[in-house]
């Protein structure tokens, strides 16, 4: 730390510094570049050479670093605010440094690993309150140690990366988190984090053996250091409310080295209704070794039996840890409904399960492990997404009012996903990790609107579907999945004491009685609310000013 430099380096450094930053940011002198004072601040809190990793608009890389990661583009152009200064620290001093001067300049902070924030919360802001960018992407390193099955993984690794690593380690080592390889392993870690593993070997915050945080007073802490409440509360609870992650240590889980895959597709004239009934309870009751999820989607088809072609097709794609024929008896024994054929099965390395899955619309092409390291390898799609759970299965004529709301928008705008739970998930206590909805729960709902077109009308149209689904989803509070965030569901004040009841409404739908926990452990790690954002963590004192 050089807060302690004497005058003359002082002196030495301010040379230093206004030569750097005419090199870099050519504002005239009349000018007032308000991150000006953070970037000098930077400067002295570590040395001139962070200078290489900060961006002002009037950078010309600054679009370019910002758009990289930001992978919704509903989120561009928006009306949000953007970032005065981006960061993108290469060695963790970087970051204490980056957190220290932004308190010291009241600026916020917005921090970003994969940047697929649903709402884009990791790179802009619904307030009018000025913000450093910290982009994590130059700190993505994975290092992986097949013999103790562990895996250390920077904070702006994505996915992909991290499945790469593993599989150049070991072709039967894996680490359970999700299907899209562009997806940041951070932020899917810090809101729980699922995938097709999820039945056998649990969720992703579930594998985290160790963090390594920046906290709000710029120390650098771990496991044993910042306590077991807040070490809870990063795995799930959202952790832009409590730091910035730095690195996590993983634990490794195993796989066979070839797996079974299938995904085959039904509309409505060939049944799909008499499959997706039973599917609701049948899926979660399978060996935990099944993943087998239903993709819904709006399509045109040449049977449809409407004057407008269009149809609802139902997309059953499966991953099981065992051999094809094994995979085909299971489904014909338990699911004869959706037909499946043992030709519909291939057998394939784990590598080309996961390629297959986590690029899902390329499922019968031939990606590369390679392309797993890839960030511009997958399309970013403008999309509106919400989430809801299921404990009891729907109705056949609630189902058949789904097929009616899908059927309100064009082909390819809508996809829902119903991903069943189940199997080791029901072994799960509520406060296990801050996500709750384990125990008991049939499947998770996850639908989306591509943000095309009448955009008001899509807007209107998901929030339509939302209000339909009510009677038949979770109640008291309606659940949502923190990793699937909507601000429909809320948001916390730009300035002054948080309205806890508000803050309540969604941090009860996300986290249900973890939410009081959450407060508790942001209460004692940042008291004053610096790490805030719109659907934040809100600490005690504060909500309790609103409350009264
Ligand atoms: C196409 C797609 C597929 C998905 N598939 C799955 C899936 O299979 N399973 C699943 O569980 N989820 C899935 N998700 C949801 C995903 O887990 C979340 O969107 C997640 O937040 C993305 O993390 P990120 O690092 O890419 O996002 P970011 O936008 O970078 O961050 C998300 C949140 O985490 C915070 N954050 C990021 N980095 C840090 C850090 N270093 N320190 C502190 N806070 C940080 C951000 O501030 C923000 O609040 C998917 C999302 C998309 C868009
Ligand atoms: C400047 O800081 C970086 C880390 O932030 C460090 O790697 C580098 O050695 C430092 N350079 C000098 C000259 O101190
Ligand atoms: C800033 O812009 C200049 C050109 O205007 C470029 O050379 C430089 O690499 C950019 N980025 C940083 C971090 O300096
Ligand atoms: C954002 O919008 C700009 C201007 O329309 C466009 O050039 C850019 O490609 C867009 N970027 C992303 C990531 O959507
Ligand atoms: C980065 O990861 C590689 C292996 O993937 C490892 O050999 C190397 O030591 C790591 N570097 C750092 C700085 O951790
Ligand atoms: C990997 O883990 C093993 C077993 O825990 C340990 O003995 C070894 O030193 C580790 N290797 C590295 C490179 O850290
Ligand atoms: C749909 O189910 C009905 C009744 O069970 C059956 O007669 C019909 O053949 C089925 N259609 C298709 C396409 O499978
Ligand atoms: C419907 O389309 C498929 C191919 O998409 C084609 O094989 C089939 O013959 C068509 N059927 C009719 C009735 O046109
Ligand atoms: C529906 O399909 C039929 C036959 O394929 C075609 O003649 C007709 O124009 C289509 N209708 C619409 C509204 O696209
Ligand atoms: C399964 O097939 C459907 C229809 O072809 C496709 O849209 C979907 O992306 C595929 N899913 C996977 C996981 O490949
Ligand atoms: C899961 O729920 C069942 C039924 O309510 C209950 O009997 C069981 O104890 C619960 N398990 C856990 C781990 O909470
Ligand atoms: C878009 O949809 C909204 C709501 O359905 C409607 O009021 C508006 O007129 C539409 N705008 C256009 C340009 O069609």
């Amino acid at each position: 730390m050089k807060a302690a430099r004497a005058p003359t380096s002082l002196t030495h450094f301010s040379l230093v510094f206004l030569s750097s930053f005419h090199l870099l940011f050519s504002f005239s002198a009349a000018e007032h570049y308000p991150g000006q004072a953070f970037i000098q601040c930077l400067i002295f809190q570590s040395n001139d050479s962070i200078a290489n990793v900060v961006y002002s608009p009037n950078n010309a890389s600054y679009e370019q670093i910002y758009e990289f990661s930001l992978r919704n583009p509903r989120l561009n152009n928006s009306n949000r605010l953007q970032p005065q200064v981006i960061v993108t620290p290469v060695s963790e001093s970087q970051v204490q440094a980056v957190v220290r001067c932004a308190q010291q300049n009241h600026l916020r902070i917005r921090t970003r690993s994969g940047g697929h924030d649903f709402e884009g919360l990791s790179y802009s802001s619904t307030y009018d309150i000025p913000f450093v960018l910290l982009d994590m992407i130059n700190l993505r390193n994975v290092s992986v140690n097949a013999t103790a099955r562990t895996a250390t993984i920077g904070a702006g690794a994505t996915l992909g990366e991290v499945y790469y690593w593993i599989y150049r380690a070991s072709g039967t080592l894996a680490f359970p988190a999700g299907v899209w390889s562009t997806v940041g392993a951070t932020g899917l870690i810090c809101g729980g984090g699922y995938g097709v593993l999820r039945r056998k070997y649990g969720f992703a915050a579930d594998n985290v053996l160790n963090v390594r945080i920046v906290d709000v007073y710029g120390n650098i802490l771990d496991r044993e250091s910042m306590g077991e409440d807040l070490f809870w509360a990063l795995r799930g609870g959202g952790c832009s409310s409590f730091g910035v992650v730095l690195s996590w240590e993983l634990n490794l889980v195993e796989v066979p080295e070839t797996v079974a895959i299938f995904n085959i597709s039904r509309t409505l004239e060939q049944n799909a209704t008499q499959m997706i009934l039973p599917f609701q309870t049948v899926a979660r009751n399978l060996p935990v070794e099944v993943d087998l999820r239903v993709l819904m989607s709006t399509t045109i088809s040449n049977t449809s039996v409407r004057p407008d072609n269009k149809t609802v097709r139902l997309s059953f794609t499966s991953t099981y840890l065992g051999p094809a024929d094994e995979l085909y008896k299971i489904i014909d024994k338990n699911l004869p409904e959706i037909g499946l054929l043992r030709s519909d099965i291939q057998d394939v390395s784990w590598i080309q399960a996961i390629m297959q899955g986590s690029f899902f619309p390329l499922f019968d092409e031939a990606p590369t492990p390679e392309d797993l390291l890839d960030r511009t390898f997958l399309a970013d799609i403008p999309f509106k997404g919400k989430s809801d759970f299921v404990r009891e299965p729907i109705s056949e004529q609630g189902i058949n009012g789904l097929w009616d709301k899908l059927l309100e928008v064009g082909p390819g705008e809508t996809t829902l996903v119903f991903t069943p739970y189940g199997g080791v998930l029901d072994e799960y206590l509520e406060s296990a990790i801050p996500f709750p909805n384990r125990n008991g729960t049939l499947y998770m709902v996850y639908m989306r609107v591509l943000w095309v077109g009448n955009t008001t009308q899509k807007l209107e149209w998901i929030r339509s579907l939302y209000g339909y689904l009510r009677p038949y989803v979770s109640r008291n509070p309606r659940r949502a999945y923190y990793n699937y965030n909507d601000l429909d569901l809320g948001m916390n004040n730009a300035r002054g004491p948080i309205n806890y009841i508000t803050a309540r409404r969604w941090g009860r739908s996300y986290f249900n009685n973890n939410f009081m926990r959450l407060v508790g452990v942001k209460t004692r790690v940042d008291p004053l609310n610096f790490f805030r954002h719109e659907q934040s963590i809100p600490p005690f004192s504060l909500a309790m000013v609103s409350d009264m």
